[in-house]
């Protein structure tokens, strides 16, 4: 038999560790990636921005400086910006994962493409600075971005690369992640990549008139 007979109560709170909704993103707990990160990285910029950047997750840079693209990809994203007339601080740039994911080698903290479930974990997060800032339009760079964006759409890159797409009301551009500028295999592609995403800025600019 049980052990002097008494039942412990369990709390509520032990009891459903998961299901309560995070009151702060810092907090959050909705997936496991928290436990690897520094710090979860919001997104920054006007909270009136009539553009949306919206990234895949914050490097190793952003997760130290808890900014999001403030590394190697950030300065080609500002280049880029730059490039087609949008400034940084006007916008409103974020992550669709909130957390930096990554794997040791050697002495550097690499990149780990974020997993589908922790994709739709931050969802949450991405709806509530969409519901806060309602921008006009959203630049989704990358593949994990547009997926968050669409949330279960099953669109690919190269299907809606083309053309700005009308998505709960707002205007959706896809663009290459400008780490993919960096990684791309040569000169050519780099370039190709690169006037891609300056190119879906300029849109953006001129969708909002
Ligand atoms: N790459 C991203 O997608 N976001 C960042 O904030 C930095 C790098």
């Amino acid at each position: 038999g049980r052990r002097g007979g008494t039942v412990i109560p369990v709390s509520a709170e032990r009891a459903q560790p998961q299901r309560e909704e995070p009151s702060t993103l810092d907090q959050c707990r909705r997936c496991d990636l928290w436990r690897n990160a520094t710090q979860a990285v919001p997104g920054v910029g006007p909270q009136n921005a009539r553009i949306m950047l919206v990234g895949e997750q914050p490097g190793d840079q952003e997760d130290l400086q808890g900014l999001p693209f403030v590394g190697p990809a950030g300065a080609v994203l500002e280049r880029a910006m730059a490039e087609a007339g949008l400034q940084r601080d006007s916008v409103y740039l974020t992550n669709a994962v909130k957390h930096f994911k990554w794997e040791l080698r050697g002495k550097r903290r690499l990149h780990k493409t974020p997993a589908q479930k922790e994709v739709a974990a931050c969802h949450l997060w991405l709806e509530k600075e969409l519901e806060r800032v309602k921008p006009e339009v959203i630049v989704a760079l990358g593949s994990t971005a547009l997926k968050s964006v669409l949330e279960k759409g099953s669109a690919t890159m190269k299907s809606v690369m083309d053309a700005p797409f009308q998505h709960d009301g707002r205007w959706v551009i896809t663009v290459y992640h400008p780490s993919y500028v960096l990684r791309a295999p040569d000169e050519a592609s780099r370039h190709q990549a690169y006037e891609v995403i300056v190119d879906g800025l300029r849109q953006a600019l001129k969708l909002i008139g």
